[in-house]
């Protein structure tokens, strides 16, 4: 536990001392008081980490004092003394904010261990404030990350092109990101108060798909049983955002053109033609340029949709954003998950930040948040991540450790692993293999979670 400056407040000389003594025995910097007066004085005159006070004491109570002390710092932890069985003022000064409370006659090892908790609290919540404050600034348009200049290119060119009406076809490799941009685009246009439809088109068959986009009249087909107004009319004042655009179907990119050309369209199986006033941003993976080459996306579609192309580049060519990227996953999936994970060791670091991720963001969001999960403790290691990831067990050479104790250790580790395997998983001829005793096994063991 890190040293403490705590201040130790009891009308009664013995008991202060007593308290005060032990504290320091434990490595703390200890202040004493001998009322509630003189604590807040304290308080405020010099920087307190901790106040341990005494509930029944003349003058000023220690209700009060927290009172007090909240007043002149609301950070600062308060951990009550209260005689045994008065639950009731236990009960009111968690409520106006004591961190926690003991009863007397004090155990000094219960003591240890509930300041030891009020620490950590206090220290996990000042981190992810921190990480918070860090991640707003990071956080350029609706939280979209990206610090790397080829991001910050793409940030631009949004800013630029969102307040137009143009058509923007939005192009990059599969989890890059680029429903976030096309949402974002929308969101910083005069056109953010209308609706955001959003359609892809690969999921559909055709005729789905058409009646989808235009909507269809009563009868139109079989099972068209009432009228049903499509995405396009959906969308009117407001975007449309045409994912996988490179998945549609000649007819369909016959009709889509139209609208493009004319804004406007019919539904399936009506005669009443319907102006729309639509944006339309569009999103591929494909290379649609060899796709016009092979013939299956018409050349006059793609100039229509090509009037602001933004292009995401892969995860892999802007590495520099994946530092921000962890922070952000592991804040947003330790909250979700409800999980104390606050950190990533070297090591693991160092893995996630050499790996290529062929899935882009996308893969490396559901890397921490499987990691958040898997991890037992507060730190994500080595073998939280996939095996693809990991040094060692790929048998190509990953990535080693930079620093000298994590290099050691991974090797540790990894030798502890592989003795064991020989083995067959017996511990005591694993140890003696290793030139360990069986209790050091053990203990290495635990520490790294194997
Ligand atoms: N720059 C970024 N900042 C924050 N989150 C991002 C960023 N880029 C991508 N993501 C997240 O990664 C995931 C994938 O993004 P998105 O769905 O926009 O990608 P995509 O390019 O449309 O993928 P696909 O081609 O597979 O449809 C989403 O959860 C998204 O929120
Ligand atoms: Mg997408």
């Amino acid at each position: 536990m890190d040293a403490l400056r705590i201040l130790v407040v009891d009308d009664e000389a013995p008991q202060r001392e007593l308290i005060g003594g032990f504290l320091k025995k434990q490595g703390h910097d200890i202040l004493l008081a001998g009322s509630g007066a003189e604590a807040l004085t304290r308080v405020r005159e010099t920087r307190v980490d901790l106040v341990l006070s005494d509930f029944k004491m003349p003058g000023m109570p220690g209700i009060e004092l927290l009172r007090g002390v909240k007043g002149v710092n609301p950070e600062i932890p308060f951990i009550l003394v209260t005689a045994y069985g008065t639950v009731e003022t236990a009960v009111q000064a968690m409520r106006e904010g004591a961190a926690d409370y003991l009863t007397k006659p004090l155990d000094l090892e219960e003591l240890q261990l509930r300041i030891g908790h009020v620490t950590e609290q206090v220290r996990l919540r000042s981190a992810v404030r921190d990480l918070q404050a860090r991640l707003v600034e990071r956080h350029r348009l609706e939280g979209i990350i990206g610090e790397s200049g080829r991001m910050q290119e793409v940030l631009a060119l949004v800013k630029q092109v969102a307040p137009s009406d143009a058509t923007v076809l939005v192009r990059g490799e599969s989890g890059t990101g680029k429903e976030l941009i096309a949402r974002a685009i929308h969101f910083n246009s005069r056109r953010a108060a209308g609706p955001l439809v959003t359609l892809n088109c690969a999921a559909l068959p055709e005729q789905l798909l058409e009646s989808e986009l235009f909507g269809h009249e009563k009868g139109a087909f079989t099972g068209a049983v009432a009228q049903r107004k499509g995405r396009f009319e959906l969308a009117d004042g407001g975007s449309i955002f045409l994912d996988e655009i490179g998945d549609l179907t000649p007819a369909l990119q016959v009709k889509l053109l139209r609208v493009l050309q004319e804004r406007q369209f019919e539904r399936l199986g009506g005669t009443r033609t319907l102006p729309v006033d639509v944006r339309i941003l569009a999103a591929t993976h494909r290379d649609l340029e060899q796709a016009m080459r092979d013939g299956t996306f018409r050349e006059d579609l793609y100039y229509r949709l090509n009037v602001v192309t933004i292009q995401i580049p892969a995860l892999r060519e802007r590495r520099e954003d994946i530092p921000a990227f962890l922070e952000h996953f592991l804040l947003r999936f330790a909250e979700k998950n409800r999980r104390e994970v606050t950190g990533i060791t070297a090591a693991a670091r160092d893995a996630l930040l050499r790996y290529d991720y062929p899935g882009n963001v996308r893969e490396l969001e559901n890397i921490v948040e499987r990691a958040v999960l898997l991890c037992r403790g507060r730190v994500i290691d080595l073998q939280d991540l996939p095996v693809a990831l990991r040094p060692g067990e790929r048998g190509t050479d990953g990535p080693e450790p930079q620093n000298l104790p994590d290099l050691v250790e991974s090797i540790e580790r990894q030798a502890i692993r592989a003795a064991l395997e020989r083995h067959g998983g017996v511990q005591t001829q694993a140890a003696e293999e290793l030139g360990i005793s069986e209790r050091v096994l053990r203990y290495k063991l635990k520490k790294y979670g194997l």
